[in-house]
């Protein structure tokens, strides 16, 4: 028998089996507590629990740490491209050149989405967020493309269909929204530039396509690409161990994702920073705010969940900030706003003594902002680049023969039996 930890328990004594991963980050293995005790655990948030194992990502929070498949994030920023990256986390190892090619031949195959699917887009009201309208439409793509078979080859193809036609749907939401004609996918072009071109090109001026752009955005999609038991991700996997399609597990990712605590941050951190440069204020306002326990505003891009140093994929998007903003000779005062924020709360004990630092959303917005994204795009931005991921993370869980239903318990806290008052008598 392996390792163990004892729960003592009244007069009960049980072992309890210890899990150690590859990293030696070891967790207690509860699956038949209650079996034993009559027990469950109480973990609100899940702080304290391990959903399920993994061999996709590797974070530690304590030392910055990200990798996916073992590999640095930071060696796949320098070195990677997006389908790349999304091939290594999907299969699990990086692609040859041959598969590469093929995967890249599929992408492009697959990028055209069906012409009645405009049909839906004209009919969102005007104003709705592309987040809801990306939603509704993921989980719509199962009608269109309604035969989902087990055999690896079609499920290859549902995931590349998804992986390519999330880029044409996005860029088409944004080209609906201005009542501009839809720029369709071109063969010629890779996954990122031709997002850009579906993005910018119109009949009437010719987007030129600049590398520096293509390369940040490589990086962006490749720093969003996954990050292992995130809320969207478990959402992928708690909806998708239902047994739904694919589309309708992505489908509730979205809306996780959608979140300011969650992928929403990026639009809020913009807007936050706006709203300190339209004030006039001093910055110093919003850092004691932030600290205020009776106002509800928070210091967006600030905090992780796991983090408790600098989000090692913020400091790569700071860097990507600084030279995007430096090659395409765009000065933008957001810049100036987020480095003044980010040296006053560094300093500041608040925030030192809670280990809030920048996470990956602080300087992506002024990144997108710099290639001409609109802010209610960018949380759409995080769901392109995310999509390799819980793809990922769906994939191994249908895998694994032991998936089960994710139903957690809870500790019922509400009134005790009590009988039914009939209308009258109330
Ligand atoms: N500004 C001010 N105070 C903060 C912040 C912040 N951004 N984040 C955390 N705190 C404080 C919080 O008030 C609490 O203080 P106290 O101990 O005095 O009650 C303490 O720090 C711990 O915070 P928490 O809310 O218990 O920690 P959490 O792990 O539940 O929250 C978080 C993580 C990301 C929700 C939170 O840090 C936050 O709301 N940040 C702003 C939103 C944001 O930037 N989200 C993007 C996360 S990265 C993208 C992604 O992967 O989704």
């Amino acid at each position: 028998m392996g390792k163990t930890v004892q729960l003592i328990h009244g007069d009960k004594t049980i072992e309890l089996p210890l899990v150690t991963g590859t990293e030696g980050e070891q967790a207690i293995d509860i699956s038949q507590l209650r079996n034993s005790t009559g027990l469950i655990t109480l973990d609100p948030g899940y702080a304290n629990t391990g959903s399920c194992t993994s061999a996709i990502t590797f974070m530690d929070g304590e030392e910055g740490i990200l990798r996916y498949r073992g590999i640095p994030v930071e060696e796949l920023a320098e070195n990677s491209t997006f389908i790349e990256t999304a091939y290594l986390l999907i299969h699990g190892r990086l692609p040859t050149r041959r598969e590469l090619t093929n995967f890249s031949v599929m992408l492009n195959d697959h990028s055209l989405v069906h012409e009645d699917m405009k049909l839906f887009y004209q009919n969102f009201p005007r104003g709705s967020h592309p987040m809801g309208i990306l939603s509704a439409m993921v989980n719509a793509l199962r009608s269109f493309y309604p035969i989902l078979q087990d055999a690896r080859e079609e499920a290859d193809i549902t995931v590349t269909r998804l992986i390519s036609k999330i880029r044409t749907m996005a860029a088409m939401s944004y080209k609906m929204s201005l009542g501009h004609t839809v720029v369709y996918p071109r063969p010629d072009l890779c996954y990122c530039a031709n997002f850009l071109n579906m993005m910018f090109d119109n009949p009437v001026r010719s987007y030129p396509i600049s590398q520096e752009a293509v390369d940040a955005l490589n990086v962006f999609w490749i720093l969003h690409a996954d990050h292992e038991q995130n809320c969207s991700t478990s959402s992928v996997r708690m909806v998708g161990s239902a047994r739904v399609n694919l589309y309708a597990a992505i489908s509730s990712g979205i809306a996780a994702l959608w979140g300011p605590l969650h992928g929403g941050a990026n639009q809020a951190v913009i807007e936050m920073l706006e709203d300190i440069a339209a004030s006039g204020r001093d910055y110093r306002h919003y850092i004691e705010r932030a600290k205020d326990k009776e106002d509800p505003f928070r210091l967006m891009g600030f905090g992780h969940r796991v983090y408790k140093t600098y989000d090692p994929r913020a400091k790569i998007m700071r860097r990507i900030c600084h030279k995007l903003l430096a090659k395409l000779k765009v000065s933008d005062p957001l810049l100036d706003v987020a480095q003044e924020l980010e040296t006053a709360a560094r300093e500041d004990e608040y925030f030192i003594s809670r280990n809030l630092y920048p996470n990956v959303d602080f300087y992506t917005g002024i990144v997108l902002r710099a290639m001409g994204i609109p802010t209610n795009m960018f949380t759409v931005m995080f769901a392109i680049g995310r999509l390799p991921g819980w793809i990922a993370q769906w994939k191994e869980s249908a895998e694994d023969p032991k998936w089960k239903l994710s139903r957690p318990r809870q500790i019922y806290v509400g009134p005790g039996q009590r009988a039914y008052i009939p209308l009258d008598e109330r």
